[in-house]
C-alpha cells in the first residue's frame, strides 16, 4: 500500500505509543518482520520548534526504520506547520497529527483528541502543514470526544480535502479512555467515506484478529499498539497468516527473554551516543551522553515499562514482572531474565 508517495511493505504497523515505542523498540520490531511502518511516540510540536532536547530525543530514529513516521502534537497551525518542516528536515517519511490523545495536559491546550471538537480548526493544522511540507501528512484520531461527538467520519472527510495522505482511527472515544471495545464498524464505515487510506486501531492482540480486521472491514491497513508490547512477533505473525499459513507457532520462550535482553542493549548504546545513523535537526544537537548512574535508571525505568505488558499472559509473568519492579541493576536485571527464559551466559554473547 502507499501513503502519498511512502511505499508500505505491509498494511500492518506499529501504532504510536507514549514511553513505549522508543527506537530501541522500533528497531527490535523491524527486525521481527512484518512490520510496514513505524510512528514514534508523541513528540511536542513546541519542543521541536524551541529545539529542547528532550523534544528531540523522542523524534530520533535510525535508517533501518523505515519507512517512519514522526507524530507530533499542537495545537497551533504556524507552530505545527513549522514542526512539520523540522521532522522533514530530519528525514522522516512521514509526519504523523495525534488528534486522540485524552490526556487533559493536551487535550486542554487544544491539542490531541480535543481538535476533534473543532473539525474546522483542526483541518486548519493540515492545510498549513500540508502546504508547508513536501512528505505526506497524515492524522491518528480516535472515534470522537465522547458517545455525544461521534465524529471520526466527518472529520476523516474535512482533512482529507486539507491535504492528508492517510488517516487512522482508533475506535474509541477519548471520554472512554480504553474501556470499552473499539468500534470496528465505525472504523469501517471511515474507510467508506474517504478515498485515501484508513488504518483501524484498536484490540487486535493476536495475529489472526489483524487479518480478520484486514479482510473483515474496509480499512487499507491495521495498527498494533498494546498487541506489540506483549507480542512483538505479531507483525511477522500475521505476514504469515496472510501468506496461507494455517497456524503460528508460539514464539520460543529463550528467544522471549533475548528480545529483552537486546533491548536493554540497544537502550545502554542510545544514551552513550553509540548508536549508528541517527537523525537530528542539526548536527551538534544529538542527546548529551547520561552520566553511568543515570543511564542505568533510565533503562530499568523503561524495562519495567516494557515488562508490565510483556509479561501479561506469559506463564509465570506476574512473577517476574514483580521481579523487574524491584530490580535495581542492569546486570540483576540481565540475570533475572536468563534465569526466568533458561538463557546460559554463553548464549547471550
Ligand atoms: C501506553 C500507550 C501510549 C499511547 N500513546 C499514544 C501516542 O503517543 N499517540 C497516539 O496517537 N496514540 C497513542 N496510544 C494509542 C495507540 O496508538 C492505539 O491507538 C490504542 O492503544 C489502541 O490500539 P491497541 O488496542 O492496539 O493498543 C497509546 C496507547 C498506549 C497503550
Amino acid at each position: 500500500m502507499k501513503i502519498g508517495a511512502v511505499t508500505l511493505e505491509s498494511p500492518v504497523a506499529l501504532a504510536p505509543m507514549a514511553g513505549m515505542t522508543d527506537t530501541a523498540f522500533r528497531r527490535l520490531v523491524k527486525r521481527k518482520g512484518g512490520c510496514g511502518l513505524v510512528v514514534t511516540e508523541m513528540v511536542s510540536s513546541e519542543g521541536l520548534v524551541r529545539g529542547i532536547d528532550r523534544t528531540l530525543e523522542y523524534a530520533e530514529y535510525t535508517e533501518e526504520e523505515r519507512p517512519v513516521s514522526i507524530q507530533i502534537f499542537g495545537g497551533d497551525p504556524a507552530v505545527m506547520a513549522d514542526a512539520a518542516q523540522i521532522v522533514e528536515g530530519m528525514g522522516a517519511d512521514i509526519v504523523d497529527i495525534n488528534m486522540g490523545c485524552p490526556v487533559p495536559k493536551i487535550a486542554k491546550h487544544s491539542a490531541g483528541c480535543s481538535l476533534m471538537r473543532d473539525p474546522a480548526h483542526a483541518a486548519g493544522i493540515v492545510r498549513a502543514m500540508a502546504k508547508a511540507v513536501r512528505i505526506p501528512v497524515t492524522v491518528k484520531m480516535r472515534a470522537g470526544w465522547n458517545e455525544r461527538e461521534v465524529n471520526a467520519p466527518d472529520l476523516a472527510k474535512r482533512v482529507e480535502d486539507a491535504g492528508a495522505a492517510a488517516v487512522a482511527v482508533h475506535g474509541r472515544t477519548a471520554a472512554q479512555a480504553y474501556r470499552g471495545e473499539s468500534d470496528w464498524s465505525l472504523i469501517s464505515q471511515v474507510a467508506e467515506s474517504v478515498s485515501i487510506p484508513v488504518f483501524g486501531s484498536g484490540d487486535c492482540v493476536e495475529p489472526e484478529h489483524v487479518l480478520q480486521r484486514l479482510r473483515e472491514t474496509a480499512v487499507s491497513g491495521v495498527l498494533v499498539g498494546r498487541g506489540a508490547l506483549r507480542n512483538p512477533w505479531i507483525f511477522s505473525q500475521a505476514a504469515a497468516l496472510a501468506a496461507g499459513a494455517p497456524s503460528v507457532d508460539d514464539v520460543p520462550f529463550e528467544e522471549r527473554g533475548r528480545f529483552l535482553l537486546e533491548y536493554i542493549d540497544l537502550l545502554l548504546r542510545e544514551r552513550v551516543g553509540e548508536a549508528e545513523g541517527f537523525r537530528h535537526v542539526a548536527p551538534g544537537q544529538s542527546t548529551a551522553p547520561v552520566p553511568a548512574r543515570g543511564r542505568e535508571r533510565w533503562v530499568i525505568n523503561k524495562l519495567r515499562a516494557l515488562g508490565s505488558w510483556y509479561t501479561k499472559g506469559l506463564e509465570g509473568g506476574s512473577q517476574l514482572r514483580v521481579a523487574i519492579n524491584s530490580t535495581e541493576t542492569i546486570d540483576d536485571l540481565r540475570m533475572l531474565i536468563r534465569g526466568f527464559f533458561g538463557i546460559g551466559v554463553e548464549a547471550v554473547a
